[in-house]
């Protein structure tokens, strides 16, 4: 079955959402999403998005904000440009309807890790329930676009689908849409536009422990990947410092806009340990938080480290983190009055897709925005609530370069053929596919985590190759399920950031291995490139 639309959007988060609203002035849009509509890391965003919006803050403070958070490795001119055009983007969020929380001054705003300024604009602590509310309320009115709900994409069409492999040369490949399952009625459906939007957001999945809803499987930087995009960067991943120990899975992440109201870090003798690790203490950035923690865990045997709030007032913690309160409470700890035991989780991917300044891929009429993307924002380590704001920045970017140049569309090639599952069988080994996603986030966690070596990666290496076999041979003999789509996208986002973290011969932000040290040298700044 074919669907032709003007512009196809793959992911419902805030950057496939933003985008959408405003490309639709041009043309009709589908939006393809895997699970229900609001379900994405988006909805689960607690701290907020960060803006300089106060009189006392200014541009110059967050651009270095970000570039020290990043270990300079973050590309100059793209920092700039989204903290400059971080307000507008704020104000036209507050426009389409999102309730930020205000103060008698006006936005309240919130501090976090390696900010020098309060910055974060936020909605309590469910900034991103109330961005994705209010997107997909204007999104239902709007008669240009059409939700396809449980629908996964499995592959972009570009001339591989065309010709077969090898018959293009790397440098012009155009992206004409996706192959999409629709999960509920079974078929691979042909999703076919001039300009294709991957929205795709993380690959927190790649971990046993993440704060990320299991959606994140890295679907989008493994779709580019196999159509032949650049990808940059994947051995920077972020490891949130404080999850709530034992929430389960995804862990519950506690915000760290709760360091930023004052909560302490401490270990289980008491002391406020992080001032011997980075004299901003509890605020650091969040890689020498998470390093700090697995430091002292690692010293001291311990499960956990905690988060102190006792000395701050009751009233003003609950009314400034709501949901916070009441999902400690159900397990049974109340943070006004006890220690909150927290550890750390996999957050988010700092690297991507590669893009320019305006959101555009290496693959002709396809763009990449949000989390699935590598724009030069974030370098070795992404500053908090910089994430949102970067998704805002660029979906606006590509709707207005799509405008200049309309010409870069993609004429859609008549012989695009259906999908072909002929020779594949419906597989009762449903087990393979569960054991070897297990493997790969028990590998992960254990090999490629917060603390790397040569050793430990070399061995990831050799298993993750296996892995990699074994779903290829399933993946040719097998139709296609929702779950086997995610097992081989989730082999292949492991594979590349083991590859990139090979790559890499020094520490740097988020990448930190005992066999190189932390360079301070501006020769050393150098992308992880993988094509
Ligand atoms: P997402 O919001 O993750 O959306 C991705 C969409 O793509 C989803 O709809 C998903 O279903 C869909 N999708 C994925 N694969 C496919 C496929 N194959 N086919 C079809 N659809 C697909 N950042 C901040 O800046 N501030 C914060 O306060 C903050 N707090 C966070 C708290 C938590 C718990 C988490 C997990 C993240 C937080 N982050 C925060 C990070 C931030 O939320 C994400 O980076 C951001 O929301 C990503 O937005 P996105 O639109 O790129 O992706
Ligand atoms: C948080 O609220 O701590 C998450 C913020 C972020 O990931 O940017």
């Amino acid at each position: 079955m074919k669907i032709q639309s003007d512009f196809l959007v793959i992911g419902s988060g805030i950057a496939g959402l933003s985008y959408a609203l405003k490309i639709a002035e041009l043309g009709t849009v589908a939006i393809v999403t895997k699970k229900e509509k609001a379900e994405s890391n988006t909805n689960y965003a607690q701290g907020g998005i960060a803006a300089v919006v106060s009189s006392v803050d200014a541009f110059e403070h967050h651009i270095n904000d970000t570039m020290k958070a990043g270990a300079y490795l973050c590309h100059r001119n793209i920092v700039e440009m989204v903290v400059k055009e971080g307000p507008e983007r704020i104000n036209e969020l507050i426009d389409l309807g999102v309730q930020f929380t205000q103060n008698i001054n006006g936005l309240d705003l919130g501090k976090e890790g390696g900010h020098s300024h309060h910055r974060i604009v936020h909605a309590a602590d469910l900034t991103g329930k109330e961005i994705e509310r209010a997107l997909l309320a204007k999104i239902s009115a709007h008669p240009n676009i059409k939700i396809y709900e449980n629908h996964i994409s499995i592959d972009l069409i570009t001339e591989h689908h065309l010709f077969g492999a090898g018959k293009q040369s790397h440098d012009s490949i155009h992206c004409w849409g996706a192959y999409v399952l629709d999960v509920e009625k079974n078929v691979v459906k042909t999703f076919l536009a001039s300009a294709t939007l991957l929205a795709t957001g993380g690959a927190g999945q790649v971990y046993l422990h993440t704060t990320n809803p299991p959606i994140a499987t890295g679907d989008g930087v493994a779709m580019a990947y196999r159509a032949g995009a650049s990808i940059a960067n994947m051995e920077f991943i972020q490891f949130h410092p404080t999850t709530l120990y034992n929430s389960g899975s995804p862990s519950f992440l506690i915000s760290e806009a709760v360091r930023g109201f004052g909560a302490i870090l401490r270990n289980k003798r008491g002391e406020d340990f992080m001032k011997k690790y980075d004299p901003q203490g509890s605020l650091a950035p969040r890689d020498i938080v998470a390093r700090a923690i697995d430091t002292e865990l690692k010293r001291s045997g311990d499960e956990c480290v905690y988060l102190d709030l006792k000395h701050l007032n009751s009233n003003s913690i609950m009314s400034h983190f709501p949901n916070i309160y009441e999902r400690c409470l159900k397990f049974g700890i109340d943070i006004t009055k006890d220690l909150v035991p927290v550890v750390p989780a996999a957050h988010y991917s700092c690297g991507g897709v590669i893009t320019d300044e305006n959101g555009s891929t290496s693959i002709n009429g396809l763009f990449a925005v949000g989390e699935v993307s590598m724009t030069g924002l974030h370098g070795a380590n992404r500053l908090a609530s910089n994430s949102l704001l970067e998704a805002v920045v660029f979906s606006h970017r590509v709707v207005e370069s799509i405008k200049k140049n309309r010409a870069k569309g993609n004429e859609i090639a008549n012989s695009i053929p259906n999908w072909d599952d002929s020779g594949t069988i419906n597989s009762e080994e449903w087990i393979l596919i569960s054991h070897n996603r297990k493997e790969i986030q028990q590998l992960m966690w254990d090999y490629v985590g917060i603390v790397r070596s040569n050793h430990r990666l070399e061995r990831s290496q050799r298993r993750i190759k296996l892995i990699l076999e074994e779903v290829k041979d399933f993946y040719k003999r097998t139709k296609v399920t929702e779950e086997l789509i995610e097992l081989r996208n989730l082999s292949c986002v492991a594979d590349l950031i083991i590859r990139s973290a090979l790559e890499r011969k020094e520490s740097r932000g988020l990448h930190y291995t005992t066999d190189y040290p932390f360079v301070d040298d501006i020769n050393w700044l150098k992308d992880t490139i993988i094509t």
